[in-house]
């Protein structure tokens, strides 16, 4: 929905505001940005993020916490660099994302490393540089651990994944917490492995964690998932292994379109009642939020290339695709776009928004009103998450460039990829 003045309706991300009818992210004109660094390019904004982290802040305050940010949902270093200033430690899920949180200097005591495939250079390398903790995903797993550390003199910290058979009510790619998915040791299976784990010379158990899925929109799927964890802490430590800490992953949604995501410190005092409730409430509290920190922080600028209408739809192709926005390819992920510019006018089409990837599942946006001609600038909302950190170079196409707005002060963050940088590590016959 727009108004005649063909501005969107529904309220935008924090820090995203128009001003004389031009798109700002902070103190910015998205305009100009486009003009300096060309498009597609993704802009951030420090504030959005910062409030974002904020708001778990206040919600865990007062207790032994930890927020590790999932750096998956964008690993650029300028953002780890933001939240690792703010007080955040990391979560990792390889040597790669360890390397690139070791390159902002994070304390290696607050990054937790999780995933279900670590290789044992992967463990050598996070066990030398005292790793916080590793949320180990398997029994085989965790033999492998234990012979590494073992190996070089040393005790792993270690928590167990516990899949506890939650369902989050989120798209399926994007729900790990039942029992079909590949993560975690089943519930059952869970006291056994820690016993196990207990009795191991290369490991020193420290934590649970459990992580049930992404962009999860209600409390109750957090609450059935404590509950469980809670019942197992119970059984683990009434066999003499004490939890240190409970590890309650991440996953909190954002508002995509419409949704409507409990706050995090909302959220949090629902959760800490009932940790309350419970007799876990002196626990130290660690999570491991990615999306919900950085989401709504981003845009990406995309120019309008061409108008195709056509007899069944009508195309507007524009100059970023699946491999800058691949969510709307992988998960029909939907997300806003509006008009940089906005022109008045009543005539507003719909067009279906493609980019210039040969493949019909190339889409950004389906079905949407927009009075725009060839030239003008879009902005894709809510791609701070799962966007830059998911990019390939399909089609030869080189990564966008990044942009983090502090107030006035707009940062180049990351370069526009150029083709040398793609055939770097390419030889001819
Ligand atoms: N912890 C673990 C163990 C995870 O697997 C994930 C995300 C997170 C934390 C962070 O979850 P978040 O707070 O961001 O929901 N590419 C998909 C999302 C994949 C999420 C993978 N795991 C998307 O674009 O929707």
């Amino acid at each position: 929905m727009t108004t005649l003045a063909g501005l969107p309706t529904t309220p935008l991300p924090p820090f995203v505001t128009y001003q004389d009818q031009q798109l700002m992210v902070e103190g910015a004109s998205l305009a100009a940005l486009a003009r300096e660094h060309g498009t597609p390019l993704f802009v951030y904004s420090r504030a959005a993020m910062l409030q974002a982290l904020a708001a778990y802040q206040r919600g865990l305050a007062g207790r032994r916490h930890l927020i590790c940010y999932a750096m998956k949902a964008n690993s650029s270093l300028a953002i780890l660099q933001t939240l690792v200033a703010a007080g955040c430690g990391l979560d990792i899920v390889s040597g790669g994302e360890l390397e690139r949180a070791l390159a902002v200097g994070v304390d290696p005591t607050k990054v937790i490393f999780s995933g279900v495939g670590k290789t044992r250079a992967e463990m050598r390398q996070a066990l030398s540089v005292g790793i916080g903790c590793f949320n180990v995903e398997s029994r085989a797993e965790l033999d492998v651990l234990d012979e590494v550390a073992r190996g070089m003199g040393l005790r792993a910290p270690v928590s167990i994944r516990v899949n506890p058979n939650v369902d989050a009510q989120t798209h399926p790619y994007i729900s790990t917490g039942l029992k079909g998915n590949k993560f975690g040791i089943a519930h059952e299976d869970v006291l056994s492995t820690y016993q196990h784990a207990a009795a191991c010379e290369g490991l020193r158990v420290v934590g649970i964690d459990c992580h049930i899925g992404s962009q999860i929109t209600q409390t109750g799927p957090y609450l059935d998932a404590m509950d469980r964890v809670l019942d197992l802490v119970e059984q683990i430590e009434a066999a003499g292994v004490p939890i240190e800490h409970i590890d309650f992953g991440g996953g909190l949604g954002i508002d995509y379109q419409g949704d409507n995501p409990p706050e995090a410190d909302v959220l949090w005092q629902a959760l800490l009642q009932r940790l309350d409730v419970r007799g876990f409430g002196d626990r130290q509290i660690c999570i491991e939020p990615g999306r919900s920190l950085v989401g709504n922080a981003g845009v990406c600028l995309t120019e309008v290339l061409y108008l195709k209408p056509g007899e069944q739809k009508n195309f507007l192709i524009v100059d970023a695709a699946m491999n800058d926005l691949p969510r709307p390819a992988m998960y029909q992920a939907f997300h806003r776009i509006v008009p940089v510019a906005p022109r008045a006018s009543e005539d507003a089409p719909t067009w279906d928004v493609v980019g210039p990837v040969c493949e019909s599942g190339d889409w950004i946006g389906r079905d949407r009103a927009l009075a725009v001609q060839s030239g003008d600038l879009l902005a894709v909302l809510s791609a701070g998450a799962y966007c830059m950190s998911m990019a390939s170079n399909y089609n030869t196409r080189g990564r966008a460039a990044e942009v983090l707005v502090d107030g006035a002060h707009a940062h180049l963050i990351r370069a526009r990829e150029s083709l040398t940088d793609q055939t770097r590590l390419e030889r001819l016959l």
